[in-house]
C-alpha cells in the first residue's frame, strides 16, 4: 500500500510503498482515503519539538477526507471528513490509500462536497470564527486588522468578519500575497503602523506582534491564532498595562466541542460559496515540495495531497 511516511524528526514526510494494509477493530471503519492536509500541526508534530507525536517511522497529517469501505456506522461509499481521536499526533495519521479510524473521528459530508474541501476545511473555518465571533466579538462597525489575511485562517476570519458588519483591514508581508486576500478587502503590506483598530486578529505572530499590539485602541482585543512568522515576542509590560488592549490566545484544543458543533454548517457555507477557501491542491507524490512551501509561506491556500483514485 502506498503513502507517506515521517522517517525522522525534522525531515519532510517521503511517500513510500508496502505500507502495511490496516485492520478494522471494532468500533473502527476502514475508509479509502481522496485527500489529505498538510498542515502547519504536522510540521510541528514532524519536527519532534510539539509536546505530543508518534514515533518515527509514522505515517503523517490529522485532517484528511475520504470514502467508506467496511464499516458498522456508515454505509459504504459515504464521503467523511475525519478529525480528532489523536490522528497524526499521538499515533499514525491519514496520508495512506486505506486507514482504519475510529468510528468518533469520522464525519459523514454531504453528497456532492469536493473531498479536497472536505479534507481541510475544518481548522481554519472554525478557528477564524471561534476568533472573530467568541473572542474577539466583531460586530458592525467594528475596526478590524487581519494578519496574514492571504492565508488560510487569515481569508476567513476577513470574509467573516465583513460578514458581520465590520470594516476590516487584511495585513499580508509582500504586495504579490494582496491578491490571495478576499476581494474588496482594503489590504497593507509590510509593518501595520496604522490604525486605530478595535480588534486584531493575529495569525502570523512573532516580532512584529509587538508593533499591531499599538496599532489597537486601548480597550481593543488582540486575538493570538498563530505564530507561521515567529514563536517569540518581547514585550513591555508597563506599557501594556497603560496602553491596555486585551490579549486574548485561541486554543482549538480545549475550544473542540464548539468547533465540532460549528463544522457542518461552515462546511455547507464553503460548499455553497457563501464562504470560500483557497485549496492548493497536490498529488500526494509531491509531498516534500508541498511540505518546503508551506514552511516557506509560499503556499497558494490550504496545502492538500489527492490520493490517486
Ligand atoms: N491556536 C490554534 O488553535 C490554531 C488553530 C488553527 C491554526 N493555527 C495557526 O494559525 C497559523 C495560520 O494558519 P493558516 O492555516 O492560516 O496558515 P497559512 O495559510 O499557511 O499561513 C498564514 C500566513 O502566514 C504567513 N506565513 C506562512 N508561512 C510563513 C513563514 N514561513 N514565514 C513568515 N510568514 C509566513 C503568510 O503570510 P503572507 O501571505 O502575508 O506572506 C501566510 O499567508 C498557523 O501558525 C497555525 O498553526 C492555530
Amino acid at each position: 500500500m502506498r503513502g507517506l511516511l515521517v522517517r525522522r524528526f525534522g525531515a519532510p514526510p517521503e511517500p513510500s510503498e508496502g505500507l502495511t494494509e490496516p485492520e478494522r477493530a471494532p468500533g473502527s471503519s476502514l475508509v479509502r482515503m481522496a485527500a489529505v492536509t498538510l498542515g502547519h500541526l504536522d510540521r510541528s508534530v514532524a519536527s519532534g519539538t510539539f509536546p505530543r507525536h508518534p514515533e518515527p517511522p509514522y505515517v503523517p497529517c490529522g485532517d484528511g477526507a475520504g470514502h467508506i469501505v467496511e464499516s458498522d456506522a456508515f454505509p459504504e461509499g459515504t464521503l467523511v471528513w475525519i478529525r480528532g481521536a489523536g490522528l497524526g499526533v499521538d499515533r499514525d495519521g491519514l496520508a495512506a490509500e486505506l486507514v482504519a479510524v475510529p468510528d468518533e473521528a469520522l464525519h459523514p459530508a454531504p453528497d456532492g462536497t469536493d473531498p479536497a474541501l472536505a479534507a481541510c476545511f475544518f481548522s481554519p473555518a472554525t478557528s477564524a470564527h471561534l476568533a472573530v465571533h467568541e473572542l474577539a466579538g466583531v460586530g458592525a462597525g467594528s475596526r478590524v486588522l487581519v494578519t496574514g489575511a492571504a492565508g488560510a485562517v487569515g481569508s476567513l476570519a476577513v470574509q467573516l468578519a465583513r460578514r458581520a458588519g465590520a470594516e476590516v483591514t487584511g495585513l499580508v508581508s509582500r504586495p504579490e500575497r494582496a491578491a490571495l486576500v478576499p476581494e474588496g478587502t482594503r489590504v497593507l503590506h509590510g509593518d501595520a503602523d496604522d490604525g486605530p483598530y478595535d480588534v486584531l486578529i493575529e495569525t502570523v505572530g512573532g516580532p512584529g506582534l509587538a508593533t499591531r499590539l499599538d496599532a489597537v485602541a486601548p480597550g481593543g482585543v488582540a486575538v493570538v491564532v498563530g505564530y507561521t512568522a515567529g514563536t517569540k515576542l518581547e514585550l513591555d509590560l508597563p506599557s501594556r498595562c497603560v496602553h491596555d488592549v486585551d490579549l486574548r490566545f485561541l486554543n482549538m484544543i480545549r475550544r473542540a466541542p464548539q468547533a465540532f458543533a460549528l463544522a457542518d454548517g461552515l462546511l455547507a457555507d464553503l460548499s455553497g460559496g457563501g464562504l470560500s477557501l483557497r485549496v492548493d491542491r497536490r498529488p500526494l507524490a509531491d509531498a516534500a515540495a508541498a511540505w518546503a512551501d508551506l514552511a516557506a509561506g509560499r503556499a497558494r491556500g490550504r496545502v492538500v495531497l489527492e490520493l490517486p483514485r
